[in-house]
């Protein structure tokens, strides 16, 4: 029981202020719960409203690949500039420190590897395991017009089913096998499903045109994907055109940890996303930073 308040200050209730009724920051997302927007908040920087996840999640179907040999010497490094992190269960519970106190996004799909048909995935995570790992958000792929396409809905569904109950997100990831066009038309389908279907949020690929119509179309946040590496420019521009077409952010992974310098590149990322720099002053930033590592 508490003491009994035998303070002589006169209560005060400062009955002239209306409390704050203030809608939530992100696209979308305004009727979920306090937890899910809480773990949003982990994701997306409220200041920005935009994120820079670290994707280093590849190991899941292609083993150690370039630049995630040692993740420990490789990437931790790193994580201290990104918003969120991208990875699996396997290597956040052996490499990351349980300090990191930032977002977690769990790969929660798997199955192939890269030597067999990498659409046949299934749900690879349990939600209680996510919970105990303080997971911000699971993601799932998601192959539209694959082989598997009703299979890796069906999985998408049900992680998204069982993270509401949680008010733990889900991160759609659209998978464009090699036999599909990336094109505009193929993501606005692609990302209207997942949003529809009820993907918290959803990370695409990059398109040349009319990439803003495909987050006009999405009624929930997208990221995208950095893909296969580009030269350093080259991503800086990827990235700042996506943001400037409505893009709420980068999920990237390649064009970082496989950079000459990442954690000149993870910088420069940043200052693409949530300063609105444009590429040929984040590059130049980039090799300022690159130039004093190397001293
Ligand atoms: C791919 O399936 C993984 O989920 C990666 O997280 C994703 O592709 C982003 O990494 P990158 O920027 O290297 O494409």
């Amino acid at each position: 029981m508490p003491e009994a308040d035998h303070t002589q200050k006169e209560k005060q209730f400062y009955t002239d202020i209306q409390p704050k009724n203030e809608g939530f920051f992100l696209k979308g997302s305004n009727s979920y719960d306090w937890g899910m927007k809480n773990r949003l908040s982990n994701i997306f920087d409220p200041k920005s409203g935009k994120t820079v996840m670290l994707a280093f999640d590849h190991g899941y179907f292609q083993g150690p690949t370039t630049g995630l040999e040692r993740i420990d010497v490789t990437i931790l490094p790193l994580i201290e500039y990104a918003d969120t992190l991208m990875l699996t269960r396997g290597i956040l519970r052996t490499t990351i420190p349980a300090t990191y106190n930032k977002g977690i996004v769990l790969r929660a799909s798997g199955g192939p590897s890269i030597l067999k048909e990498l659409s046949n995935e299934q749900l690879a995570i349990d939600i209680d395991e996510a919970i105990r790992l303080n997971a911000s958000a699971m993601a799932v792929q998601v192959f539209v017009g694959g082989e598997f396409e009703s299979k890796s809905i069906h999985n998408m569904t049900r992680l998204i089913d069982m993270g509401n109950k949680a008010s733990i997100p889900t991160l759609g990831v659209t998978a464009v096998g090699k036999e599909l066009v990336r094109d505009a038309k193929y993501m606005r389908l692609a990302t209207r499903m997942l949003a529809e279907l009820g993907c918290t949020y959803v990370k695409t690929y990059f398109v040349e045109k009319d990439f803003d119509t495909v987050v006009a179309a999405c009624p929930v946040p997208i990221v995208i994907a950095g893909g296969k590496k580009l030269p350093e420019l080259d991503a800086l521009d990827m990235a700042y055109r996506a943001i400037q077409a409505g893009a709420l952010g980068v999920d990237m992974g390649r064009n970082i940890f496989q950079s000459e310098d990442p954690v000149a590149m993870i910088q420069a990322v940043r200052k693409v996303v949530h300063e609105n720099e444009n590429p040929r002053a984040a590059h130049d930033y980039y090799l300022t930073l690159k130039n004093e590592n190397n001293r």
